[in-house]
């Protein structure tokens, strides 16, 4: 489904957090190339760096030294109208759906900001068919929603509001920080299900993140592991479960030995 087309690319890229005794190294002198309709996942243990990664795509938080290039071109964050035409393409959602709501705006106002990000002109009922829409695709209802505050919800349907706000905004990219980690098994299958059909339906580029390797071959075209800010391994995502070539993605494995069994797939 990924096109050869490298939308994203990073060369060299570190992260350093503090000075002196209290330095971190949280990313590593990673690299990466990630094309067009590609589902990647960037696995690896608690503290190894992904989510510093991750902030560092979205263009949250800034490399200490490499280049992250964006469509080919070297990335320009500096104004408010560069940064704000690179979220236009580029969306994330965090570990926490606290963090990306504002508490304070009804369901019906949470929606409604993503017509207006987009600088659509729509009538009412034409603004209320597209928050249906979005509500429909991950099996939420709009009717029974739209008056709530994001606190009113369980977790498992603010996750799935934050996916439905990703189906309006169409990004190009959708960087998603461990989006599972508030449900149980089977509605982790079902999101994991409505990511895989925006980038079916919509070509959107998806970068994946997660502790699960399970869950990251489930969903991915290309894994990248992760250990202590490095990335240790890389590649097509079969290719890595079925053939590890470093200790730590062999171990990683290892600690999810049904791997196979757990997803009905074929050793
Ligand atoms: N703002 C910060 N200031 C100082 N250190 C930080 C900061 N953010 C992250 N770190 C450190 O950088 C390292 C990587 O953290 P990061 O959050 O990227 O890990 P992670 O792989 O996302 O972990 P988890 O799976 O637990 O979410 C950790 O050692 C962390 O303590
Ligand atoms: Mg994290």
């Amino acid at each position: 489904m990924s096109s050869n087309e490298v939308l994203i690319s990073g060369k060299h890229v570190s992260k350093i957090f503090g000075y002196g005794k209290n330095k971190t190294t949280a990313v590593s002198d990673v690299s990466f190339d990630f094309h067009k309709g590609e589902i990647i996942s960037i696995v690896g243990e608690s503290g190894s760096g992904k989510t510093t990664l991750a902030k560092i795509l979205m263009g949250l938080l800034k490399e200490t030294s490499g280049d992250v290039a964006y469509k080919g071109q070297p990335r320009q964050l500096r104004s408010h109208k560069d940064r704000k035409n690179y979220w236009k393409d580029i969306q994330a959602i965090f570990q926490d759906p606290f963090s990306s709501f504002n508490l304070f705006h009804k369901v019906e106002k949470l929606l409604l900001d993503c017509i207006k990000l987009q600088g659509l002109e729509l009538t009412k009922e034409e603004q209320e068919r597209k928050m249906k829409e979005a509500c429909s695709f991950v099996n939420l209802k709009f009717e029974e929603l739209y008056n709530k505050y994001p606190f009113e919800l369980s977790g498992g349907q603010m996750q799935r509001l934050m996916i439905a706000r990703i189906f309006m905004l169409h990004p190009r990219v959708l960087i998603a920080d461990e989006p599972t980690s508030m449900v149980d098994a089977c509605s982790r299958s079902t999101i994991l299900d409505m990511l895989l059909k925006l980038r079916d339906e919509n070509g959107m580029t998806i970068i994946f993140i997660t502790h699960d390797v399970g869950l990251a071959y489930y969903v991915s075209d290309t894994l990248y592991i992760m250990e202590k800010g490095k990335i240790v391994e890389s590649g097509g995502a079969e290719e890595i479960i079925l053939r590890p070539q470093h200790r730590y993605t062999k171990q990683l494995i290892a600690d999810v030995p049904k791997i196979h069994e757990a997803w009905n797939l074929e050793a």
